[in-house]
């Protein structure tokens, strides 16, 4: 018998899921921009006002994660952030992750160049977005704005279940 390939989804979010992207949000916090605490009540409000830019990834119908996004349909550009919730951390599902919604992501609107931005103090994240392949292009005293461009060939042979 193989090993099992993980079976990701990734779908736009919706009115179900902002109670679980509340509890995740704010397990994560201490890595993110704004390290406020949101109550469920604040995350719905803003969710129902920003929902085009979130995105729920489940494995095996469990949520593990969430994707921000910012597309810029102008320039072929995204912004990103991926947070993993704890329980699903280190279990190298990032790559795989990134990897299945940049296919999608070029597939649907034909996105091609990444950013992010990443707290200096984040090792762990800067270190995944460097071994994938993003650059730094820009620093401020607390954070790195971090490019990527997508490349539809790299990912031939690459399986994104
Ligand atoms: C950053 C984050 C997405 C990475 O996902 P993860 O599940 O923890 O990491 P993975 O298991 O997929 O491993 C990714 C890489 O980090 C490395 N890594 C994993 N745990 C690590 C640790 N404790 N210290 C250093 N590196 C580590 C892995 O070796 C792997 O690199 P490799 O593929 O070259 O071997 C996740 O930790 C997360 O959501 N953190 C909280 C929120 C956050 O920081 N979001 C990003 C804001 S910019």
């Amino acid at each position: 018998m193989g090993v099992a390939v993980p079976k990701f989804r990734i779908y736009q979010i919706e009115e179900i899921d902002f109670g679980w992207l509340n509890e995740c949000r704010n397990l994560v916090r201490g890595y993110l921009h704004s390290s406020s605490y949101f109550t469920k009540e604040q995350t719905f409000n803003f969710l129902l006002d920003n929902k085009d830019n979130y995105w729920i990834v489940s494995l095996n119908d469990n949520r593990i994660a969430y994707i921000r996004s910012v597309i810029d349909h102008k320039s072929n550009a995204i912004m990103i952030g991926l947070d993993i919730h704890p329980t699903y951390q280190g279990k190298g599902y990032s790559k795989q992750i990134y990897r299945k919604f940049m296919k999608m992501m070029y597939d649907k609107y034909n996105i091609k160049n990444y950013y992010l931005r990443v707290l200096k103090f984040n090792i762990k994240a800067i270190n995944l977005y460097l071994s994938y392949g993003f650059t730094v292009t820009e620093q401020t005293d607390i954070d790195f704005l971090m490019r990527y461009t997508y490349k539809d060939e790299c990912h031939e042979g690459l399986k994104v279940e």
